[in-house]
């Protein structure tokens, strides 16, 4: 009768015992003092209005139960008493669309609690309490209710450091808004009188544990106008609060003198005339080599008996092949 009264299907007598002892009412919340039911979680937890916070939680349960991978875990907003439900997640469903804002990190079958609260509200600020189904066992964790504190948002986003920026040359400043939420994306703007020749880019990037943090690229090339220019960036979160970030005050300086450049593409016309006037030079040798080859075979053929004058160097052997012919033919006479 008790076990059917507190919902627990477990056989075991110490169990019936124990649980006749901490049955409290019909809806089998058991009290805080239950053996085997612990729960380790922060007390208190601070978050600013807009941003998230994580609250890691863990759960252990008697060593005579075993947590099925159906066990189901629910984060009470307020007390056990009141059933207000504000995350829930089992083994075989994610219902992560149910509850927007809050979120059961862990895995509960595995005794991880853990819950992230997204986006935070004024009304978030309650105390939270764990409870815990699994094959007909309820129970509500009470030993650690941990209370959130709903604060002002006083982070503001920031914006990367750029250094004296050179007129002409592109560059990209970054603002980062606060929090690492996995909410809904916030709107960043940037305010200043360069933004209106910048191109912007909001992006989001996902960090491996689930959180998310939103940024803004504003890429401009300065001119020297830009110089003590102000900028700002503001991000509007979806309940129209809005941050702002500190001002930015543009340094351009003129871009220097660049011998470096000047002289090497300087470099590049000489290097590139030279190896034309090597091209030139070679054909021209090269048609002068056929020519001069073309005309000593003609010679060669037309002129079987003159013998020519010596002391012209490059003539030589020319010569002395002239003379050999030369002496066949006359031998031959
Ligand atoms: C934003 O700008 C930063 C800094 O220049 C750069 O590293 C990053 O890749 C940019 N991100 C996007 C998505 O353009
Ligand atoms: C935020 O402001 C916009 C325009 O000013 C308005 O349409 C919207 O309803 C506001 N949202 C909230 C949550 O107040």
């Amino acid at each position: 009768m008790l076990l059917m009264r507190c919902g627990f299907l477990h056989q075991h007598f110490i169990t019936i015992v124990l649980l006749s002892t901490f049955c409290k009412d019909s809806n089998t919340q058991f009290g805080p003092k239950l053996p085997g039911f612990t729960i380790n979680a922060p007390t208190r937890v601070t978050v600013q209005r807009n941003l998230c916070v994580h609250i890691p939680c863990t759960f252990q349960v008697p060593s005579f139960f075993t947590l099925s991978r159906n066990a189901q875990g629910s984060w009470l907003k307020g007390d056990h008493s009141q059933q207000n439900v504000v995350a829930r997640k089992d083994g075989l469903d994610d219902p992560q669309d149910k509850y927007p804002r809050f979120f059961l990190t862990g895995e509960v079958w595995k005794g991880d609690c853990s819950l992230r609260i997204s986006d935070a509200k004024s009304e978030d600020d309650s105390l939270y309490t764990f409870k815990l189904e699994d094959r007909g066992v309820k129970f509500s964790f009470t030993d650690v209710s941990p209370k959130v504190t709903v604060t002002d948002l006083t982070d503001t986003p920031e914006i990367s450091t750029i250094g004296t920026l050179v007129a002409g040359e592109r560059v990209t400043l970054t603002c980062t808004s606060p929090g690492r939420c996995a909410g809904e994306a916030p709107k960043i703007t940037w305010e200043g009188a360069t933004v209106r020749k910048a191109m912007v880019h909001q992006y989001t990037i996902y960090n491996g544990d689930g959180t998310r943090t939103y940024h803004s690229n504003l890429t401009f090339s300065p001119s020297i106008k830009d110089n003590l220019v102000r900028l700002l960036c503001r991000v509007t979160f979806t309940d129209n609060l809005t941050s702002k970030s500190e001002i930015v005050e543009l340094e351009v300086e003129d871009a220097p003198p660049k011998p470096t450049t000047v002289c090497s593409s300087m470099d590049s016309k000489f290097i590139a005339g030279i190896i034309v006037g090597n091209i030139i030079i070679l054909l021209l040798a090269g048609l002068g080599l056929l020519f001069f080859i073309k005309r000593h075979m003609k010679n060669a053929g037309n002129r079987p008996h003159e013998s020519k004058p010596q002391g012209n160097e490059s003539a030589y052997q020319d010569l002395h092949g002239q003379s050999i012919h030369t002496y066949e033919k006359i031998t031959m006479k």
